[in-house]
């Protein structure tokens, strides 16, 4: 069921035509793109027959939870079914029954004036049914194509069941990681995220709209909402112009190049005026400078946020105001804003009924480019096919093997020598939870098919060691997560301080009396995610007493961390030999980390971000100006270094590399030039592995200060041992432009350069160029 080989022929099939891998699921929709004139002269065509309150309805999307849910909040204030016979509503969330879905889309399509379908959508972050590794993980692998692949897979799976849209990725930039939806990024960097945003809308959409098994994608959420004051999620965001174009914006402007169909506004003011409700950033920036030609739905009930914001006047003014700036759909619980007062705005000329079918076209065309029109419903036992096809499970295992860090190998105990153990304690809460094992965002996965770190090491063992498991700790939330309404996992009862000892006092004998301890800490999913924001970074609960007291024993103790953001392990990157980032790897995430503990599998993965000594330091970004006496840059703080516990780019393997021959083919660029640079990477040790070579750059003066360092290239690859491979990087102006606040523009300065390559961003290989003019 585990082959490695058909995993690289996957990806590399989906790296030259994506959807060449998916080719035994073809049979069901069109094989090429939709003829453009076609769609356009179709949308027109509807428009021009559709009522007002049809184009209005076709902007309004609803939560479909279900008859059954049992919270009050949640339930729809109309019955839905009848104002989808009406034509009042054009899009739904939250279904994710293919036999519900088609019933659904049946009273749209039969029922409602115009026969339009409705288009499903759903938060597919890291996988559907399958789950992979949370986005911040995948954006540790430094793997474009494992990510396209993964969501290409989460893409065929949602497809199946009849959703259309997924609302990822989340490109927003996190440089403070108190923020918990961190875990949906891909860290703090605007080059790397803007790959992984690239990577993702390849894989959700494959190569073009409509494309089989392929789905749309949104890039969210528009925009600076990972900037959120103190990291506290929902809170306005402070962002200048210069961190705004240089920083937040590159990642959606990516996604945009690479075709994203959709857009989602966020939560938050930006500047105090809130993202929902600004034509800046979604006429401006989005339509008129980015060219943007899909849609923009608003977050859930952001568009009647205008108005607790302090924004709009009322309820009417919040929906003239979102559609004026340009949010096309308005996403709600109940009922919608638009639904309720555009149709009085248009009659009081508020808004114009130009407007409102420019509104409504892309989203029309939207559904016709889908095929939505001629293939409305899906086949249910299709789909549990595809649910359960095995290849998944692969692809998800070998995606959380190429997430995981390595952050310490004291000593070389890892890899695990397998004869070497006959006893091993698995030990600390998350070592045995499955609903932890797959991170947060996820609603739809077939959990008792997740495997474990305690159940991947008994696998992976066999009966050559005993493995005995103790909880350890326990940890809670002080406030309990938004997502307890749909959570099908029951909460453990809180434990006695007495209680809680013996289960460390058990721990420690099972320690004691074993050859091995592999303690799992780090964070519950709930811990991560939307109004999951922290004002620790501490391993919550008794972890951190757990560590000590366990790592006491002397035993050889490997650290798997859970997490998706860096917490305080500052104790245990002294203390604890070998220590593994595996996040929240997904459904396979316990063989992965097991595969990477015996070396089955060698860690590549690198971190997306600095990583802090403790929350007292962020936000701690590798990319930070050179500012008054930068050699004594560790000593800002008097009471702790002013560096990062780990630096940006890093993670270790289980074998050496070396870097060489860096080599520019000049040293003078010419403004409109390009310069090629390459550089020799070499295996030095003896197993084989992956490395990441990556590219750094820093301006010496021009017109504004620049980082001291900036990611502008970088290639993962595999190297045999003594193998030496030439990595190459081009940098011409896209790479080297920035916004200036001097100029209030974009600007390339004639400079010279400086340029580093290695394995993380303390790379020491250096060499120089100039820009003329
Ligand atoms: C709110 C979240 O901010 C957004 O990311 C998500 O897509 C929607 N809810 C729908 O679940």
């Amino acid at each position: 069921m585990y082959h490695r080989n058909s995993y690289a022929a996957r990806k590399y099939a989906c790296m030259l035509t994506i959807f060449a891998c998916m080719l035994p699921y073809c049979a069901q929709a069109q094989d090429g793109p939709l003829d453009n004139q076609a769609i356009v002269q179709r949308a027109d065509h509807l428009l021009s027959e559709m009522s007002t309150d049809e184009k209005i309805g076709q902007l309004s999307q609803l939560f479909y939870f279900g008859p059954n849910i049992n919270n009050p909040a949640l339930s729809p204030e109309m019955p839905i079914e009848k104002a989808i016979a009406e034509g009042r509503v054009g899009s739904l969330l939250f279904v994710t029954d293919p036999a519900v879905i088609n019933r659904l889309q049946k009273v749209a399509v039969e029922d409602s004036p115009h026969h339009i379908p409705l288009i499903f959508g759903f938060d597919v972050i890291h996988g559907l049914r399958t789950i992979f590794p949370v986005p911040l993980a995948m954006a540790a692998s430094w793997d474009p194509a494992m990510v396209t692949l993964s969501q290409t897979v989460a893409a065929m799976e949602a497809r199946s069941v009849g959703i259309d849209w997924a609302f990822a990725p989340m490109v927003d930039i996190a440089r403070d990681p108190r923020w918990g939806r961190m875990v949906e990024g891909a860290g703090s960097d605007p080059y790397l995220g803007a790959a992984m945003a690239a990577a993702q809308v390849r894989g959700f959409q494959g190569p073009y709209i409509g494309a089989p098994n392929h789905i749309l994608a949104t890039a969210k959420h528009f925009a600076g909402y990972g900037a959120a004051e103190g990291g506290r999620d929902y809170d306005a965001s402070y962002i200048s112009d210069t961190q705004l174009w240089n920083v937040y914006l590159p990642p959606f402007h990516a996604a945009v190049k690479a075709g994203v169909a959709t857009l989602m506004s966020a939560y938050m003011d930006l500047n105090d005026v809130p993202a929902s409700g600004n034509y800046w950033l979604l006429h401006d920036v989005l339509r008129q400078d980015w060219g943007f030609k899909g849609y923009v739905v608003s977050d859930a009930n952001a568009v009647k946020n205008l108005q607790t914001h302090g924004f709009a006047k009322d309820q009417e003014d919040a929906a003239v105001r979102a559609f004026t700036a340009g949010v096309n759909m308005e996403m709600a619980i109940g009922k919608t804003a638009y639904d309720a007062e555009l149709p009085k705005a248009l009659q009081q000329g508020l808004i114009t009924p130009t407007q409102l079918d420019d509104a409504v076209r892309p989203i029309l065309e939207m559904k016709l480019r889908l095929g939505l029109f001629e293939h409305p419903y899906v086949n249910v036992a299709r789909s549990q096919r595809i649910l359960a096809d095995p290849s998944h499970h692969v692809d998800a295992r070998i995606a959380a093997e190429r997430s995981a860090v390595l952050l310490r190998n004291a000593d070389g105990l890892l890899p695990l020598k397998i004869a070497s153990y006959h006893t091993i304690a698995v030990i600390g809460p998350l070592a045995d939870s499955q609903r932890d094992t797959i991170g947060p965002w996820t609603f739809d996965e077939n959990l008792p098919e997740t495997v474990t770190v305690l159940q991947g090491l008994r696998n992976a063992f066999g009966s050559s060691a005993t493995i005995t498991y103790a909880q350890g700790a326990q940890m809670q939330r002080k406030f309990p997560s938004m997502f307890d309404a749909l959570s099908r996992v029951k909460k453990q009862p809180i434990w006695t301080p007495a209680e809680a000892q013996q289960e460390i006092d058990k721990a420690v004998a099972l320690a004691r009396s074993s050859d091995l301890a592999v303690l799992v800490l780090g964070e519950q999913q709930e811990m991560s995610g939307e109004a999951a924001s922290s004002d620790s970074l501490k391993l919550p609960g008794d972890q951190e007493q757990l560590l000590r007291s366990v790592a006491a024993t002397g035993k050889p103790l490997v650290l798997v961390l859970m997490n998706g953001r860096p917490l305080n392990i500052k104790w245990a990157a002294k203390h604890v030999p070998a220590i593994l980032d595996a996040w929240y790897p997904g459904t396979e995430g316990g063989d992965a980390v097991a595969d990477l503990l015996l070396g089955r599998a060698v860690p590549g993965g690198k971190l997306p971000f600095n990583w802090p000594r403790d929350v007292g330091q962020v936000p701690i970004p590798y990319a930070h100006n050179l500012t008054h006496e930068p050699q004594n840059q560790e000593r800002r703080y008097w009471d702790e270094a002013s560096i990062p516990l780990y630096p940006f780019g890093y993670g270790l393997s289980y074998t050496t590399f070396s870097f060489s021959h860096l080599q520019l083919d000049k040293d003078t660029m010419e403004w409109n030039g390009t310069l090629h640079l390459s550089v020799d990477v070499t295996n030095t040790g003896n197993v084989a592995g992956d490395e990441v070579a990556q590219l750094y750059i820093h301006q010496e003066y021009g017109n504004a200060s620049r980082p001291v360092r900036q990611l502008k290239g970088f290639e993962r690859i595999a190297l045999a041992p003594g193998q030496t491979k030439t990595v190459h990087f081009t940098l011409g102006r896209e790479q080297l432009r920035y916004w200036s606040q001097a100029l209030h523009d974009w600007t390339f300065d004639p400079s010279t350069y400086d340029a580093w390559v290695g394995g993380d961003s303390t790379a020491e290989l250096h060499a120089k160029f100039t820009v003329t003019k």
